[in-house]
């Protein structure tokens, strides 16, 4: 065993063997969580448990200091290979897909504000019913998924609608857990994004919009006041969403 390993193991057993005694954990109760072990395992919900509870604080300590636009969770809900879409840059989207529409614009920079031609973002977001599409039932495969680049001013831009907030699955092991303690189970609406570019830290980032509810009770913690942005009515019952994003120059590999 490594000793980051023997450390890390440790010290989480000693955390969770304290608060068994700390609060008087009861054979019952011990029984109860490990049953909720299984159920989460047999639920696949580890990954959801995880970017729930867990992940705001690894991205928080991870990239607190870095320079540039602030990043937030990845999330369960990306997939890989969406598509690189042509102008007019729109995700792709159903023939009727409820929700107001707006463009999102802005520049990729460098951290000191210098343009990055040719950076890529890769853009995922639910519909404005609050659904994921590859993972809910209701939108279509690749729906509100795909890449843009930007141009050699370091502009992007993409239309889309106004995602809607959504719950975490209320039935399974999470869920459960969600409501057994009282919490909420909501996630504000929000637009997720990958930003890359050859020499620079990938930034994984959500943009939040400020009408939402569930701003201040996020079930996943991962709203920061940096990613909250404000749709501008922009003619044609359209919005405007304007954020510009500063990458960290990537870090020199360590030494062997
Ligand atoms: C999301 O942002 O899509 C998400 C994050 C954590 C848990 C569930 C969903
Ligand atoms: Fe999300």
């Amino acid at each position: 065993m490594s000793d980051r390993a023997n450390q890390l193991i440790t010290d989480i057993l000693r955390r969770i063997h304290e608060a068994i005694v700390e609060n008087d954990v009861t054979y019952e109760e011990y029984q109860a969580a490990k049953q909720w072990f299984i159920d989460v395992g047999q639920a696949g919900e580890w990954p959801l448990f995880g970017d729930v509870y867990i992940e705001h604080v690894v991205e928080e300590h991870a990239f607190g200091n870095r320079a540039g636009s602030q990043g937030t969770i990845l999330g369960p809900f990306h997939l890989p290979d969406a598509p690189p879409l042509e102008a007019p840059f729109e995700l792709p989207h159903r023939p009727e897909e409820p929700g107001h529409r707006t463009r999102v614009s802005g520049r990729v920079t460098d951290a000191e504000g210098t343009p990055l031609a040719g950076a890529n973002l890769d853009i995922w977001q639910a519909d404005a019913e609050g659904r994921y599409s590859g993972f809910m039932p209701g939108p279509p495969e690749g729906n509100l998924r795909g890449q843009v680049r930007t141009g050699a001013d370091g502009r992007y831009e993409f239309t889309t609608v106004i995602p809607g907030p959504y719950t975490i699955p209320l039935d399974g092991p999470t869920g459960k857990m969600t409501a057994a303690a009282g919490w909420s189970p909501w996630r504000p609406a929000h637009i997720h994004l990958i930003v890359t570019a050859d020499g620079y830290e990938a930034l994984v980032t959500q943009l939040f919009i400020d009408s939402s509810d569930y701003l201040d009770s996020d079930v996943a913690s991962a709203v920061k006041p940096e990613l909250i942005v404000h749709p501008e009515p922009a003619g044609d019952d359209g919005y405007a969403i304007t954020y510009d994003f500063a990458l960290a120059a990537a870090r020199a590999p360590a030494m062997a």
